[in-house]
């Protein structure tokens, strides 16, 4: 639950169940006079947030219906984060919150304050080199336009960390929100299995 919409009343399955005109007039009505934006109707709510992405802190304003994909991309540039279908369908757009894989296309930015954020431009920031799982879908030739790649290895880094990559089968289940018009499947799992290999030998 996102603690900053939650102290004022609003929650995101409310907004969401609501709708967004509708959601828009609540958030509207629940904050205090000096945040409340003056826009018109069909617009959403201008708020301040801090977003922790890749282990920095950045303070933007956004519109209270922006998507965390739009704010990566459109506030703070970080553009390895793919809008494919924007509808929840394709897992370009996946990136890790506190960890686990979400779809940041279907994510509103303001519920991911104070969460941490991770998108393919921090996996492998650490230390100036690859991530382990970006290493393997080089060594396994695992895309040919790439356009879903940096999705694929995101939710590839998740489905280990969930213990979900136990055989080429189990990963292809729990891999198959991400879909790869090249049809690279084959060298995709080929490159999960082999990270999940030299991981557990680190
Ligand atoms: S862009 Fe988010 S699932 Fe397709
Ligand atoms: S490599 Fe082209 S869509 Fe996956």
């Amino acid at each position: 639950m996102d603690g900053r919409l939650e102290s004022r009343g609003v929650s995101r399955r409310g907004m969401l169940q609501a709708g967004s005109s509708v959601a828009a007039c609540s958030l509207m009505e629940a904050l205090p006079a000096s945040a409340a934006p003056s826009k018109d109707a069909a617009s959403g709510t201008d708020l301040m947030l801090e977003l922790d992405v890749n282990g920095r802190a950045h303070k933007l304003a956004v519109d209270s219906r922006m998507t965390l994909l739009d704010a990566l991309r459109e506030k703070l540039g970080l553009t390895g984060t793919k809008k494919g279908c924007d509808h929840g369908q394709c897992g370009a757009c996946t990136v890790l919150m506190d960890g686990r894989r979400v779809l940041s296309c279907l994510t509103l930015a303001a519920s991911a304050e104070g969460i941490p954020i991770t998108t393919i431009e921090g996996l492998g920031a650490t230390e100036g080199r690859l991530h382990p799982m970006q290493q393997a879908f080089i060594d396994h030739d695992s895309f040919q336009c790439g356009y879903c790649t940096p999705g694929q290895i995101m939710s590839a880094v998740g489905c280990l960390s969930e213990g979900h990559a136990g055989s080429p089968a189990e990963v292809r289940e729990h891999m198959s929100g991400n879909l790869c018009r090249c049809g690279a499947y084959p060298n995709i799992v080929a490159a999960i299995m082999d990270a999940r290999a030299k991981m557990r030998s680190v």
